[in-house]
């Protein structure tokens, strides 16, 4: 469709590129920019969606058939027979999994992108203590039932859970002596005596940190996520997480479907030659000798290399295995989180599994994708210990990618452009970054208390 190039449509304009990753054939990818797009066209604005790829997304793309995995990776040779099916496979290069009550669920309530796909619940949330892993205890009766603490903290660690519970931050009944917004989290824990493998637990399984600097921030918003991670395992049960059927690359093309209804339009395959800027903020860009002209503009950061710096590198380790993963009770899909301290580290592993129960994957093969934030020369060695939880590994695929973030916020240029994605598993960065976006193009909250649809019509496959 080329209907709105060269033309004004109105007057609000946008442009959204997706992320781009050379490719040979079409895949599909889930952005910050398709969910951007989905969500500004039910809002009213026009949007044009171009992207360089023939596809969908980017970064985070699905692979499939299996061939392609290997022939994007150098791996030489074709895949074993002992794969089955090339077509099979759907493989996340950057997988992650949505919070039960989160963000991405309530995008996707507002947006009504539920409608095209499926998802499942993933059926176990695990953490590393000691060498051994132990399911995360997030409610009374599974703190009581875990082996993960001796009885007395188990005690206190219930105590503190009620008290999260109750906790809401407009009713100071319910703070029992702690200030929200002042006092830190590190004196929170002190007040229900909690030792530091609760506090490891908790910061990292529970709240879902990178690091340890929460401790000395208020409470309120530590408290906030522990609530976030009950609520969203209260839904369903095995886990707060849910997985698309056949992959994350549902996802993007859900919101282009979206984005189409509203009138959107997207165009793959269209490469950019030059974003034109005129005293200093963004009027149009030009592509194929035509220039498209808009008021504001979405992008990755590799399209505006000289607007963004490189703040780190994120290693990911896709692994294919045909078992379970140890001690998880055969789950068929599963996060494992590995807090920074219990490794000497500074920032956490994560362990995401998917399998064949998730259409991504052969019959009896699993996918486990094993990433974290590098911090050494030595990437491969730092992520280790995940790699050692997955033994034996049939095939593995290694990456190391440049973490971006934009130097500015896009307030003069009008330009706005998202971050990479980071080393967690779950979507709730990813999200903070688009409603960080959405203020900052509308300057207004992205507000889910408008949200028209209720959650209760959202369900998971079984
Ligand atoms: C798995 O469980 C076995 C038996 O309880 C234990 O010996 C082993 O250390 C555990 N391994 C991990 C990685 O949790």
């Amino acid at each position: 469709c080329r209907c709105n190039m060269g033309k004004k449509v109105n007057n609000i304009f946008f442009c959204l590129f997706a992320i781009s990753w050379v490719a040979p054939t079409a895949y599909y990818g889930g952005s910050q920019e398709c969910i951007l797009s989905g969500i500004m066209s039910v809002n009213g604005k026009k949007v044009l969606h171009m992207d360089r790829n023939p596809y969908y997304g980017g970064e985070s793309a699905s692979i499939t058939p299996l061939e392609d995995l290997y022939k994007r990776f150098n791996i030489p040779g074709a895949p074993p027979a002992s794969m089955g099916r090339g077509r099979d496979w759907n493989v996340d290069l950057i997988p992650k999994f949505l919070m039960a009550n989160g963000q991405l669920v309530k995008m996707l309530l507002f947006t009504e992108v539920t409608r095209y796909l499926d998802f499942k619940v993933t059926e176990g949330s695990f953490v590393y203590k000691g060498g051994k892993i132990y399911k995360v205890p997030s409610t009374e009766a599974e703190a009581l039932a875990s082996s993960l603490m001796g009885l007395f903290e188990k005690r206190r660690f219930r105590k503190f859970l009620v008290y999260v519970a109750n906790f809401d931050e407009n009713d100071p009944r319910t703070f029992e002596g702690v200030d929200p917004k002042k006092t830190a989290m590190r004196e929170v824990y002190k007040k229900f005596d909690l030792g530091q493998d609760v506090i490891d637990f908790t910061g990292h399984a529970l709240a879902l940190y990178r690091t340890d600097d929460y401790l000395d921030q208020p409470c309120c918003e530590t408290i906030n996520r522990i609530k976030l991670y009950s609520e969203s395992l209260a839904r369903y049960g095995k886990s707060p997480y849910l997985y698309p059927l056949y992959g994350l690359g549902e996802l993007p093309q859900g919101f282009a479907r979206l984005s189409a209804i509203y009138g959107g339009t997207y165009m793959l395959n269209k490469p950019i030659e030059e974003i034109i800027v005129q005293n200093g903020k963004v009027i149009g860009v030009k592509s194929e000798g035509e220039i498209a002209r808009c008021k504001q503009l979405i992008c990755d950061p590799s399209y505006v290399k000289d607007r963004v710096e490189k703040v780190g590198q994120v290693i990911r380790v896709i692994c294919i295995l045909s078992h379970p993963i140890k001690n998880t009770s055969d789950a068929n899909s599963c996060q494992i989180i590995i807090p920074q301290n219990q490794v000497n580290r500074k920032s956490d592993i994560y362990v995401c599994m998917i399998s064949s129960a998730h259409n991504v994957a052969a019959q009896g093969k699993y996918i486990a994708i094993a990433s974290t934030t590098v911090e050494t020369k030595e990437p491969e060695k730092e992520i280790r210990p995940a790699l050692e939880l997955l033994e034996p590994i049939e095939q593995k695929f290694v990456s190391i990618s440049d973490l971006l973030v934009p130097k500015d916020l896009g307030t003069d240029s009008q330009i706005f452009i998202s971050r990479t994605y980071d080393a967690t598993t779950h979507f709730e960065t990813t999200c903070d970054d688009i409603k960080d976006i959405y203020k900052r193009m509308t300057g207004s909250e992205f507000d889910f208390e408008e949200m028209k649809k209720a959650p209760d019509d959202f369900c998971p496959a079984k």
